[in-house]
């Protein structure tokens, strides 16, 4: 992919494009409402990627005490597979260490493959599993984390 890409820090101008991503990205998407919450909270962390100027990814997160809980990534279906999910992913990462978290979590549905080897790929390891987590369909969430504090 040719073009310029860059990080930016998500705000309300960004709605319209991460709803089409999100609705392109999973069978039970986040609402407007969902992400006008955490885009308004002072304790989240929202970050996109740009590329040619157009919104292509993002990740979202929230920081409790010194833990940051990645609450939601994703990358525009036509845009995948070509390392964009990594370095959101290392860069929401690095951003939430110099905020001062120490320890990243997450859950991912057990049949998310790709999520889970990217994660994994990038440092986090299963710690727990909660059966029927996720609904339609039913999945149980494997939780991962990982230490975030030297990156
Ligand atoms: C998960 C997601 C964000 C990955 O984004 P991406 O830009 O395609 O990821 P990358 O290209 O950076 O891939 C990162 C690593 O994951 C692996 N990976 C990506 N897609 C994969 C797939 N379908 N199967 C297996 N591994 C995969 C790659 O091997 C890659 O490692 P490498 O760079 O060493 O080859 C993207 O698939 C997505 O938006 N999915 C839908 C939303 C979602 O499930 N979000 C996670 C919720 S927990």
């Amino acid at each position: 992919m040719s073009g310029e890409s860059c990080f930016v820090l998500l705000g309300p101008i960004h709605l319209h494009r991460l709803m089409e991503i999100e609705r392109s990205s999973f069978a039970n998407p986040w609402s407007e409402a969902d992400f006008c919450y955490l885009l308004a909270d002072r304790d989240a962390l929202c970050l996109g990627l740009l590329h040619s100027g157009e919104l292509i990814g993002y990740a979202l997160g929230y920081f409790a005490d010194r833990d940051f809980h990645l609450a939601n990534l994703a990358v525009d279906p036509a845009c995948r597979n070509r390392g964009w999910g990594g370095k959101l992913l290392r860069r929401i990462l690095r951003l939430a260490a110099e905020r001062g978290a120490s320890r990243c979590a997450l859950e991912v549905r057990s049949a998310n493959r790709a999520a889970r080897v990217l994660y994994r790929k990038a440092g986090f390891r299963a710690v727990g599993r909660r059966v029927a987590y996720y609904t339609d369909p039913p999945d149980a969430a494997v939780l991962m984390e990982r230490n975030i504090e030297i990156l």
